[in-house]
């Protein structure tokens, strides 16, 4: 079982609920800048005359056509937009430069710790008109100097990452067994990876760790260095793998932050099957509800608006904890649930989702 908040003994209680409600309060005014970067794309992408424009009037490349449609709706339910008879229209000042520099400021004075996201959120929303317009590529900013760690601080550094992280490295420890061949998806930097190898140290297993991306790949063969692991590249879309991992069939199938860029999500789905025994559990770690932030920080990137399966989702790449139940079982997955270590806390936006294969 997830670990609850409240350990059975009450030990870390306050430290842990504390820090959880300071990077609640954090993401707050990340989300209250992210909002004025959306308010700035668009209006520093039309034309200074315009009073009323539809979405043709915006300067941007296509590739970033539904980013644009998720800013437009952000700005249309925070009233910033007022949209009339097919023409959106400005309804609120959009806050000057000088507002952005206060809220940053006022982060670094109560989340010194923090300074990181908060220069990471920042840097890519004021070049977000740029992005837009395709006269920056997103990935230079995002991983400024190539530093690819740089977006670590979201999903790994965090008190709520560090949390799920160990909660899916619990769950782990409890189903893997002697024997057992694990394959970890879309592992990238081994931000969940880290806290899932010392806790099934102690078991006879096989762990090979797979991305679509060889960078990481390299990365984690000298960050795993004292650990025996295979390493592969494994593509969930262009279902490209190594012929080494193709023959095999895996126990565990683990997937942290990665599936929600399937194009398709039920033909990935149906596709892990094909390398699990019967039997296998399939361990993902998910966003299941929207962030501003997050459509600021991983918004423009590749994949992240990819999906095609509108049937499952219809306008956001994330789906809800019941979104994936239906799927699991529409794919032939039994016995799924979500868990959450933080299931009753409103700050709870990620969700550890579990299923197995039939056992015929
Ligand atoms: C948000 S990161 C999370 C990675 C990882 N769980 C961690 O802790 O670093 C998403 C990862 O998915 C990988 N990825 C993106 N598209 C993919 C695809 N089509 N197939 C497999 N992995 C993919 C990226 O390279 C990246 O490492």
């Amino acid at each position: 079982m997830v670990n609850p908040v409240l350990d059975s003994e009450g030990k870390s209680l306050s430290p842990l609920a504390s820090a959880i409600s300071h990077e609640q309060k954090l993401r707050k005014q990340l989300d209250r800048l992210a909002l004025i970067f959306m308010a700035r794309s668009i209006q520093n992408n039309l034309d200074d005359s315009a009073k009323t424009f539809v979405v043709s009037d915006i300067t941007f490349v296509e590739s970033y056509r539904r980013l644009v449609d998720r800013f437009l709706s952000v700005l249309v339910d925070e009233n910033y937009l007022q949209l009339v008879g097919g023409r959106y229209l400005f309804v609120k000042d959009i806050p000057m430069d000088t507002e952005i520099d206060q809220i940053a400021q006022f982060c670094l004075t109560i989340f010194p710790s923090n300074v990181k996201e908060l220069q990471v959120v920042k840097r890519c929303g004021l070049s977000m008109p740029q992005v837009l317009r395709g006269e920056i590529p997103f990935v230079s900013v995002l991983f400024e100097d190539g530093d690819i760690s740089a977006v670590e601080v979201f999903y790994r550094n965090s008190t709520i990452s560090r949390l799920y992280n160990k909660s899916v490295a619990s769950l782990m420890r409890d189903i893997v067994e002697d024997g057992a061949k694990i394959l970890e998806v879309g592992a990238g930097s081994g931000g969940t990876t880290e806290f899932i190898l010392p806790e099934i140290s102690a078991i006879q297993c096989d762990y090979t760790f797979t991305d679509i991306s060889k960078a990481f790949l390299i990365r984690a063969k000298r960050k795993f260095k004292e650990y025996q692991l295979d390493y592969g590249i494994f593509d969930i879309n262009t279902q490209t793998t190594e012929a080494s991992i193709k023959q095999n069939k895996y126990d565990v199938l683990v997937c942290c932050n990665v599936l929600h860029v399937a194009n398709n999500i039920s033909t990935t789905l149906r596709y892990l099957k094909d390398f699990m025994n019967p039997g296998a559990k399939l361990v993902l770690l998910e966003m299941v509800k929207p962030d501003r932030w997050v459509d600021i920080v991983f918004g423009p990137t590749d994949g992240w608006w990819g999906f095609e399966d509108f049937m499952e989702r219809k306008n956001y790449p994330l789906m809800a904890d019941s979104q994936w139940l239906d799927v699991l079982e529409k794919c032939g997955y039994v016995d799924s649930q979500c868990q959450s270590p933080l299931a009753h806390h409103d700050v709870h936006n990620l969700s550890i989702i579990s299923a197995h294969t039939p056992t015929y």
